[in-house]
């Protein structure tokens, strides 16, 4: 969750001025040159634009990461974000989703076969509490985690090569929570290799909001009971993980995310959280966002601050990553996040990121929520890929695989100025191709004329080829459309094992020749390079690693007595450590009386779904209390982030 502090105002004041139809200084050409026999006729009120291969001011970002972009999941949401659905790890049922597979496949494949990273964590690692423990529980622990969530998790490394980034509870100050869990839970069910990083708490910058800690907590607090923690780990676990840290929200992000890097050495992933828009803070009006506003965002130079954090990133030898983003935060916003303009929003978000320096991205909400790269379809009672999805693909497609480098593709000289109108970017990849990126954030059509073409050197001396790549959506209503969306000619639409349908179109063009003509509201790649179609393998990573449970105490992959552990006794302690009388153990026990409800609830509507046939679960069994907080995170067993 991120919420936003009152430069967000500012941010809105700018909003709002830029709303005032202005003239655009970067777009009208006059020394365009005149369309070749290769041009479509520019459609009615459309410009030509010249756009040129050659770094803007010369910058291009770091070469980024194979796998640019990847999954956030809250822990509330393993079951039906990666798994069979709500309740599945209840039934003891650890099968990863079937079309979940296919779109995480899908992912990778766009990528040439590198892992999709998928984060498990957000406000509910915070909340979470292992099954089997045995430290008193904190009031603000409303989450169980159970085996069978781990051992789903396990799975899905199996079937589809992701990695995780495990997000360890720090609610207690007391690292014990972490080590309990991490030693206890998950190195218990899921093989280290299939661990990318093991990341320490979430948000600290909100405790003192969220009354985690006390109001005093300040970065130096903070940062020194992230020392504690990580010593504790290692000592607990070796040294055989990454970490990652510290997670902003996003207040200290800007003024205490350096003193971070610099300190803490043992940590290689430095991830903060960002959402576009408005977040949910009493400063701001969540249902401002319209498509308008967020074709907006980001704003050309919002983002600056990154630079010095990623050059001190980068000198500290540490990888910056966006650990957790959308195209709005909590929840996000209905007809935005869930619609097509979200797809535009995504492709230009993390071609910003990546030019920043940010190596790699997690999009927040599988499995929930407005902003859900993919969600089930109460109407349909199945997963679906949203429009966020397809930008999700589109730039995993855009920067195909490793050491690829981001830079604005000037216009004319110029650059976009405001989202709302064409966006251009350009991408230096490591086989030498290139690749310019057109994205019209406005209704008219646009066509492009390219310049400073790279010399790109082909097998046998052959010419290089211009081969265009498209994002689309055909609708009467383009930007809150939430279907008819393509890539590349392929759709999600209908998909029933998460596989694209429809055969990979490209067009060829004469690279330097050839006019581009963009559609609104549609996003044009030009990628000049030898060879037409989607990258192919260009990464193979090894067979994951199964699990292979000890046979006796004291062994790796020991798995313990069973798995029949309840709530855990003790004392509740609030945030100071003090212990708390004993009405938190009644509401518990409402909490689990509410569960009992919803569980009703959500099984009559997975008979009705003709969903897989449910074991019925002992109702006092029922791991997850925190269901009574809401209607909707009962029916769908989550929290909203
Ligand atoms: C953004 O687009 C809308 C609709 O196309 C238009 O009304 C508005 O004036 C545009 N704003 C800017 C700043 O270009
Ligand atoms: C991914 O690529 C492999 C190898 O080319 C292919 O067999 C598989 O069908 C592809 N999967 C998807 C979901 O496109
Ligand atoms: C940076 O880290 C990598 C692996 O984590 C290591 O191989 C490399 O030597 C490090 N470089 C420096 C300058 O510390
Ligand atoms: C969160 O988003 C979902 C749509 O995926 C919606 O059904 C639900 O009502 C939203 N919850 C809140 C609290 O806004
Ligand atoms: C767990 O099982 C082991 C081996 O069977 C036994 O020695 C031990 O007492 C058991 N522990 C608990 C807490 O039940």
């Amino acid at each position: 969750m991120l919420s936003r502090t009152p430069w967000l105002i500012l941010l809105l004041l700018n909003i709002a001025s830029a709303q005032i139809p202005t003239p655009n200084p970067a777009i009208p050409s006059p020394a365009a040159p005149p369309a070749t026999s290769l041009a479509p006729p520019p459609a009615a009120g459309g410009q030509q634009l010249l756009v040129s291969f050659t770094p803007r001011l010369g910058r291009t970002s770091a070469p980024l990461a194979g796998s640019w972009l990847g999954l956030s999941i809250e822990w509330t949401h393993v079951d039906d974000a990666l798994g069979t659905g709500v309740g599945a790890s209840q039934r003891k049922d650890i099968r990863t989703g079937p079309i979940v597979a296919g779109l995480l496949e899908s992912l990778r494949n766009s990528s040439g076969g590198w892992p999709i990273h998928i984060r498990i964590g957000g406000n509910s690692a915070t909340r979470l509490w292992w099954q089997g423990s045995t430290l008193p529980r904190n009031p603000q622990s409303l989450w169980m985690v159970i085996p069978e969530e781990l051992a789903i998790l396990q799975q899905v490394a199996v079937d589809t090569f992701s990695k995780f980034v495990i997000t360890v509870p720090m609610l207690n100050p007391d690292p014990a929570y972490a080590v309990e869990f991490l030693t206890q839970g998950i190195l218990r069910n899921i093989a280290p290799e299939n661990i990318f990083a093991i990341e320490i708490g979430n948000e600290p910058d909100h405790y003192v909001k969220n009354q985690r800690r006390p109001p005093t907590y300040a970065f130096p607090e903070f940062n020194a009971e992230y020392t504690n923690a990580y010593n504790a780990i290692t000592a607990a676990i070796g040294n055989g993980f990454e970490y990652q840290g510290p997670a902003y929200a996003y207040p200290w992000t800007e003024e205490y995310f350096i003193p971070f890097i610099q300190t803490q050495k043992g940590t290689k992933f430095v991830a903060f959280h960002k959402y576009g828009q408005q977040g949910c803070s009493v400063y701001t009006n969540p249902n401002a966002v319209t498509p308008l506003t967020l074709m907006q965002d980001p704003e050309p130079e919002e983002y600056e601050w990154l630079d010095a954090i990623a050059q001190t990133s980068k000198a500290f030898n540490k990888t910056l990553v966006w650990g957790e983003g959308g195209s709005s935060s909590c929840n996000g916003t209905a007809g935005v996040s869930d619609t097509y303009v979200s797809a535009l929003w995504t492709v230009d978000m993390a071609l910003e990121m990546a030019y920043r320096g940010i190596q790699y991205g997690s999009i927040s909400g599988a499995g929930q929520t407005y902003y859900a790269p993919y969600a089930v379809d109460e109407s349909i009672g199945r997963v679906t890929a949203r429009p966020t999805f397809y930008g999700m693909v589109m730039v995993q497609r855009i920067l195909r695989g490793a050491n690829s480098r981001v830079f604005r593709a000037p216009m004319d000289g110029g650059w976009a100025t405001v989202g709302n109108s064409t966006k251009t970017w350009g991408v230096l990849h490591s086989d030498g191709s290139a690749s310019l990126v057109i994205i019209t954030k406005e209704a008219g059509a646009v066509s492009i004329k390219t310049a400073n073409v790279p010399p790109v050197s082909c097998p046998n001396g052959a010419a290089a080829k211009g081969f265009v790549s498209r994002m689309s959506v055909l609708s009467s209503t383009p930007l809150t459309a939430t279907t008819g969306i393509t890539v590349n000619g392929q759709t999600w639409d209908g998909s029933l094992d998460g596989r694209a349908i429809g055969d990979y179109v490209e067009e060829s063009i004469d690279p330097k020749t050839g006019i581009i003509n963009v559609p609104g509201y549609s996003i044009a790649v030009l990628r000049v390079g030898c060879d037409a179609g989607m990258i192919g393998v260009q990464y193979t990573p090894p067979v994951p690693a199964p699990f292979i449970p000890a046979t006796e105490p004291g062994k790796p992959g020991w798995t313990g007595n069973g798995t029949s552990a309840g709530i855990p006794g003790g004392a509740e302690t609030d945030a100071n450590g003090n212990v708390h009388g004993p009405k938190v153990g009644a509401l518990v026990g409402i909490g689990i009386a509410a569960a009992v409800v919803l569980l009703g609830g959500i099984l009559t509507v997975l008979g009705i779904q003709r969903r897989r046939r449910a074991t019925l679960v002992d109702s006092n069994s029922h791991p997850h209390p925190y269901a009574r907080n809401s209607a909707y995170l009962g029916k769908r067993g989550g929290e909203m982030v």
